[in-house]
């Protein structure tokens, strides 16, 4: 007979295969669906297999963003489908409840960051008001100085480098303190030097800015400059995203939020060798890494560096086949 217990025990779900997204150079180019993308997220929809999306793009929220891949893809996507690279920072956010921490990027990063949950936040521009001698070609207004930053988070590409650079410079060498131990650490939501945008050759990502403040750092101070990176290809960014995808498949098949998921195959689709590939194949099985040559990767035959399992011409041919494959 059956006992409560029993009944109540979680199951497990089986899925054959899943796909994760890349979003830019691989769906979107600029503000534009590339072409096959709606058609290929139709295959999948048809096909019945769970999708997300996984992108190292931020300064928008992820309901933001799901709204903008509705409206660009033709099909409704849930903010619970997008992880951003911000979006596991929430452990960095936690860390430094009611602290003061510096964030930097553009677009709309400080309702990022207060997405996040930070909650105590300047920015570079902002504490120039409180150190008006910091970087000479900006005038502000002063104000009296508050407590230095005990962190410095970048949530997206900077746009205002030079100002940037010497701010940050500044206080993560811990000499704004005079003579008190500050060290704070810094963080970065996304470490792509490149990535692919409208124009025909990719453009500098977040990552270049930090290669940039890396090298400065050590030229100005003799030492490296310790920073945490979040973001493809990092191993924080795929734990995350699995646990994405099983609550994406609970939620399509209905399933109970005990149940336990597994795949055969995730496949992460991307066009960055560095960033999708590498990752995807650090992360190991079941992730499986497909290479499009639609954004940063334009080769004819597989990245030398880092390998993708399987190279495809763009994202409608590598869905057509893993619809196939599943079959
Ligand atoms: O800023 C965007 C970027 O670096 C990469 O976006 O979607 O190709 O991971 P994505
Ligand atoms: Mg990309």
């Amino acid at each position: 007979s059956t006992t409560a217990a029993s009944r109540d025990a979680p199951s497990t779900h089986r899925e054959k295969a899943a796909v994760v997204f890349d979003i830019d150079g691989v769906l979107v180019r600029g503000k534009k669906a590339l072409q096959g993308a709606k058609e290929a997220l139709k295959l999948l929809r048809d096909g019945d297999l769970p999708f997300t999306f996984l992108t190292n793009g931020g300064g928008i929220t992820e309901s933001n963003k799901a709204e903008e891949l509705t409206t660009l893809l033709d099909t409704e996507v849930s903010p619970d489908q997008v992880q951003m690279s911000h979006t596991p920072m929430r452990e960095v956010a936690q860390r430094y409840t009611d602290r003061r921490v510096m964030v930097v990027g553009s677009k709309r990063f400080l309702d990022v960051a207060k997405s996040c949950g930070f909650s105590d936040i300047i920015t570079p521009q902002d504490f120039l008001q409180e150190w008006p001698n910091l970087y000479p070609y900006r005038k502000v207004e002063t104000r009296p100085k508050g407590p230095l930053p005990e962190a410095v988070v970048i949530l997206h590409d900077p746009q205002d480098w030079a100002l940037e650079a010497q701010v940050l410079c500044d206080i993560l060498s811990g000499s704004l303190a005079a003579g008190e131990e500050h060290s704070p650490h810094l963080y970065a939501s996304n470490p792509d030097f490149l990535y692919s945008a409208a124009h025909h050759t990719p453009r500098f990502g977040q990552g270049a800015f930090t290669t940039a403040l890396e090298h400065l750092f050590e030229k100005l101070h003799g030492r490296p400059l310790p920073v945490t990176y979040y973001g493809k290809p990092n191993a924080v960014v795929y734990r995350y995203a699995t646990r994405i995808l099983e609550a994406e498949v609970r939620r399509i098949r209905s399933l109970p939020a005990a149940d336990n998921v597994t795949f055969d195959r995730i496949y992460a689709i991307g066009d960055n060798p560095k960033a999708d590939v590498r990752g995807a194949n650090r992360a190991g099985l079941p992730w499986t890494s497909v290479l499009v040559r639609t954004g940063v990767f334009s080769g004819e035959d597989n990245d030398p560096d880092d390998p993708a399992h399987i190279v495809s011409h763009d994202v409608h041919a590598a869905v057509k086949m893993i619809v196939e494959r599943r079959e």
